[in-house]
């Protein structure tokens, strides 16, 4: 760490933040000089991100040191503390650095891998993927192709020409119907084809209203997905965690916050898996209500429940107060971008003065086609295949982890489990997989950087992610690496 370099090929900011960082940590930041301003946040977190790794590597940060807590490192950087901590959680989700409560983040023991005698560039040549249990996907194998292509022609071939003109921000007219029938039947959904706007992602819903209908103190659940969060900043909102148990939000102390929205995955709570109690879901209504609150509720893996007790949306219970927002991502593939948001009618005209005159993103051809799957009956006959094969999975991931003494704890829904482990192992295990190929993901990558920790660590599976030809190898691979820390 006593080495100091700095980027001679002046005038470098970066290279300026390196030098302000002095002797406590040297960071090799370069700058992208591609970035435009737009992408400027991005890369500086990657930029980060990369020079912690190499300090590391390079053994420059040796296992056990401790890096400065992220608001100092933010202001030392000059940058915002949403991207230090992010980094932060990011390379701790990764098994490069460890956190425990109340003392400092440090580097991980044997986070940094010194290149074998015989092979100077290992130390740096990224693990091949072997096994990949990444969060958030379906199974690609499974996308209906020949139903899709089916939809597309039939659509194309009897749309009329108007689709093909700039298009109204609302959405199609087909595939608003065709998700206000579809969104009543399988979730209780209480809406119509006016309330209903469509887009390209959640992601995309929540940047939207964060531009419109929602400002001032938004609540999140204290674990939740970074881009979200950050999604809600950006449109200027102040975003404050509330803490999660077993029955999801704890929403006595959301009544605390004196937010004026909140966020909530409800039926299977992102990362955790737990769903939000009935009388949770009644007391949020209750509160949205009472104080003039908006709950925007993202059921993004609704479809997938495999226990024979299916929990309808929350907006069943609230038409009034709540957003329901959904998209493809999980149910066929997030390689199509098609989303919607379903909003209490006197939000749908400043939500859709968000959008401007036209809709900007989302594809008008792949709403047409999409209402056509729905209307013929071939979506619901891609859901009930795709939720017997993901059940079967879950099961045996269930039973496999039984044989090495695991549980896999919240509702038999979803296309992905949260491993409970040690926080002291979490990273250790994150790391140990990441050098044998296997793809997992750390829960403390998803913990809001003002959130206390939840009472043990985990692990998260992707149980939908491996192709079905090599689900039984990878499955045996995990089950392999986590045996090694059962017990110890
Ligand atoms: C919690 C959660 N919400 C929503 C989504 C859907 O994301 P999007 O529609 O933005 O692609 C995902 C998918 O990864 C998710 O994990």
């Amino acid at each position: 760490m006593a080495e100091k370099r700095v980027n001679s090929t002046a005038p470098d900011p970066w290279a300026e933040v390196a030098e302000r960082l002095g002797a406590d940590l040297f960071l090799d930041l370069q700058p992208d000089p591609a970035a435009g301003a737009r992408g400027r946040g991005a890369t500086r977190r990657r930029a980060l991100t990369e020079a912690l790794r190499s300090a590391i590597l390079d053994d420059r940060l040796p296992a056990g040191t401790a890096l400065p807590p992220y608001r100092s490192l933010a202001a030392d950087l000059g940058l915002a503390r949403g991207t230090v901590s992010a980094v932060y959680s990011e390379l701790i989700a990764e098994g490069w650095l460890t956190a425990r409560q109340g003392s400092a983040t440090r580097v991980a023991d044997g986070a940094a891998r010194p290149p074998a005698v015989d092979d100077p560039g290992a130390s740096t040549a990224r693990p091949a993927l072997r096994h990949d249990f990444s969060l958030g996907r379906p199974c690609a194998g499974m996308f209906p192709r020949n139903d899709w292509i089916r939809a597309t022609r039939r659509a194309l071939t009897e749309t009329p020409d108007d689709a093909f003109a700039p298009a109204h921000p609302r959405g199609r007219a087909e595939l608003r119907g065709a998700l206000t029938g579809y969104l009543a039947r399988t979730r209780g959904v209480r809406t119509g084809p006016d309330q209903i706007v469509l887009g390209t992602s959640v992601l995309s819903a929540l940047e939207l209203l964060a531009r419109t209908v929602i400002d001032g103190v938004v609540a999140v659940e204290s674990h939740g997905l970074p881009f979200h969060r950050h999604a809600l900043e950006r449109g200027g909102a102040r975003v404050v965690p509330v803490r999660i148990d077993s029955d999801g939000m704890v929403i006595d102390e959301l009544e605390r916050t004196g937010a004026t929205a909140v966020l909530l995955t409800p039926s299977h709570q992102f990362p955790t898996g737990v769903a939000l109690s009935p009388a949770r879901r009644m007391q949020v209504v209750d509160w949205a209500r009472r104080t003039g609150a908006v709950i925007v509720e993202d059921d993004y893996d609704g479809e997938f429940r495999y226990d024979r007790e299916p929990v309808g949306a929350l907006q069943a219970l609230g038409p009034d107060v709540v957003i329901h927002t959904g998209s493809l991502s999980k149910s066929l593939s997030p390689a199509v971008r098609a989303g919607w948001l379903a909003a209490p009618a006197h939000l749908v005209e400043p939500i859709l003065a968000g959008k401007g005159l036209r809709e900007a993103d989302a594809s008008i051809v792949d709403q047409l086609t999409l209402a056509e799957l729905i209307d013929s009956g071939a979506y619901d006959r891609h859901i009930r295949r795709s939720r017997q094969a993901y059940r079967a999975r879950r099961d045996a991931l269930v039973k496999a982890l039984a044989g090495v003494g695991l549980e896999v704890p919240g509702i038999a829904a979803g296309l992905h489990a949260l491993i409970p482990v040690a926080h002291a192992e979490e990273g250790a295990i994150v790391h140990r997989a990441y050098e044998r190929g296997i793809a997992v993901t750390g829960q403390s990558l998803f913990r809001h950087p003002d959130a206390d920790p939840l009472p043990s660590g985990g692990i998260g599976v992707g149980f939908g992610t491996p192709a079905a030809s090599t689900f039984s190898t990878d499955l045996g691979a995990l089950t392999g690496l986590l045996a090694d820390y059962v017990g110890r």
